[in-house]
């Protein structure tokens, strides 16, 4: 049986990379899913094909999460279209990496207005919606506890959603809403492809004890186990999802 059939998820920045092998794992299992992206419609309505193709439901929502307005109209697209709204996975993020000699404010802000307020905002705006039983998943990353050189704001941005996981799972928990955060290690994505070859990339995958690079649909079988009750008793938990690297 489909672990996920009647519910209804929305998946930020699910147009590429990870938020898509999410979106189409979730749909997989039987989820509605809306299917968020910022800027690449064309990836968004592409996710949405091949989840519609498989037999499920998926609609593609604009909205940029960092703006509360329109973070707030992506959720209500969740309640317009399927009425409900049980699975809310933050998954969209920007990186860029710098030294500290060359953080900006605009490098700083970015960021962080992205990967934490967006987080804070479509979950603001979710939790009027959300009944017992709901699932927050949060995509954070293995660089919040290995903290790479060069990467203060973008680490800070993951160590802030890995707090931040702890303080909803405690407020929302008297809900029976559960908050969790899934942090990967190196995944091949769109986002990755232009430092796939680096060194700084071999380096990682050299200290996996798996030996390879991560894959999309590695982190999206995870959000399926996160968003189903399988994982009824974990709340407030970060998944180390990097091959062994920790
Ligand atoms: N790939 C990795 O190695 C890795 C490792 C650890 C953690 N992560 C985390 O996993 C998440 C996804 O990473 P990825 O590699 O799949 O990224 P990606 O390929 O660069 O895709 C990023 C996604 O975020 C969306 N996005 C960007 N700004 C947005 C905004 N203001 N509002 C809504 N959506 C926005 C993008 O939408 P548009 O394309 O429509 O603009 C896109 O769908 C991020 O949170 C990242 O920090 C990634």
């Amino acid at each position: 049986m489909s672990k996920l059939n009647n519910k209804v998820a929305v998946v930020t920045g699910a147009s590429k990379g990870i938020g898509a092998a999410i979106a189409k794992s979730l749909a997989a299992e039987g989820a509605s899913v809306i299917v968020n992206y910022a800027s690449s419609q064309s990836g968004a309505d592409k996710v949405v094909a091949a989840i519609t193709a498989a037999g499920g439901k998926a609609v593609a929502v604009k909205a940029d999460v960092s703006v509360a307005a329109e973070a707030k109209g992506l959720i209500d697209a969740a309640i317009e279209n399927f009425g409900q709204l049980d699975i809310l996975v933050n998954n969209s993020g920007i990186y860029e990496f710098s030294p500290l000699e060359e953080i900006t404010e605009e490098h700083f802000h970015k960021q962080f207005n992205v990967n934490v307020l967006g987080l804070l905002l479509t979950t603001q705006a979710a939790s009027k919606h959300l009944n017992e039983g709901a699932s927050i998943i949060n995509i954070g990353s293995l660089s919040s506890r290995l903290t790479p050189t060069n990467t203060s704001v973008y680490s800070g941005t993951k160590g802030a959603v890995d707090a931040i996981t702890g303080v909803l799972s405690r407020e929302l928990g008297a809900r029976n809403i559960r908050v969790n955060t899934i942090n990967p290690g190196p995944v091949e994505t769109e986002g990755t492809a232009d430092f796939i070859e680096s060194d700084f990339m071999k380096e990682f995958i050299a200290q996996t004890p798996l030996g390879r690079i991560g894959q999309p649909g590695d982190i999206g079988s995870l959000a399926v186990f996160l968003a189903s009750n399988d994982s009824a008793w974990l709340s407030g938990e970060q998944l180390l999802a990097g091959g062994g690297m920790r």
